[in-house]
């Protein structure tokens, strides 16, 4: 059983549709541990609740400064005891100390093709703004490992989405999370729990031929 912690800071629908995979059973061989919040009042906490997975928050703003955040972070990440921490739509940075205890063992979700439109600055809404304002014609998101940069892990899955003509930010947004996050996280958390996913050389190895290949091509 893959032990898993969500991270979340906001209204939780990728961790939604992790939750709803697990009890599906299209994530297999994995059990939700716990949820961590930055924020009180992230709707995600409410959607833990529901489900009956333990939840916690853990606020920069309850503390006096980024070390001791970090530390109890870092704590509270490591009592659930996880074999993998996914970022879902986590939007703090994360302590170096967690990136090197949890090396190919954190995973983050991003939602544009990597490497366009990622980086500093560049998160929710901003990325789909900034893909419009290019002029895009094609959008989409990305799973990765997680390392000391932002945004610049190893890659595990990738999915196109259509930019349309008109498009606000939010209807490519919504587009994104439904045709692309929703689906290729929960399928990145199903390869990882069933031992599908390496890293070599800064790249992973899909050890599955049609499905995932399709997906990490698109
Ligand atoms: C998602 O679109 C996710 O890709 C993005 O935040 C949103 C969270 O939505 N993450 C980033 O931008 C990370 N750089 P959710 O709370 O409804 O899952």
């Amino acid at each position: 059983m893959l032990n898993v912690v969500v991270m979340v800071s906001g209204g939780g629908t990728n961790l939604q549709a992790i939750i709803d995979a697990v009890e599906a059973g299209t994530i297999t061989n994995t059990r939700l541990a716990g949820v961590i919040s930055n924020n009180k009042n992230a709707y995600a906490l409410e959607r833990a609740a529901k489900h009956g997975i333990p939840a916690a928050c853990v606020s920069p703003k309850d503390f006096e400064d980024r070390g001791q955040f970090n530390q109890k972070l870092l704590e509270t990440v490591d009592g659930f005891e996880p074999d993998l921490v996914v970022l879902a739509g986590f939007l703090v940075v994360i302590p170096p100390e967690m990136t090197a205890k949890y090396r190919n063992r954190m995973i983050n979700i991003h939602p544009s093709l990597i490497p366009s439109f990622c980086g500093t600055g560049y998160y929710g809404l901003r990325v789909h703004e900034a893909a419009l304002a290019r002029g895009v014609k094609v959008a989409g998101a990305t799973v990765h490992f997680v390392d000391e940069g932002t945004d610049t892990g190893p890659i595990i899955l990738q999915k196109a989405v259509e930019a349309r003509q008109g498009d606000t930010p939010k209807e490519l947004q919504r587009r994104v999370m439904e045709q692309a996050e929703w689906k290729i996280l929960p399928r990145a958390i199903d390869l990882i729990a069933n031992g599908k996913v390496k890293v070599e050389n800064g790249k992973t190895i899909i050890e599955e031929p049609t499905r995932s290949g399709q997906e990490a091509s698109l």
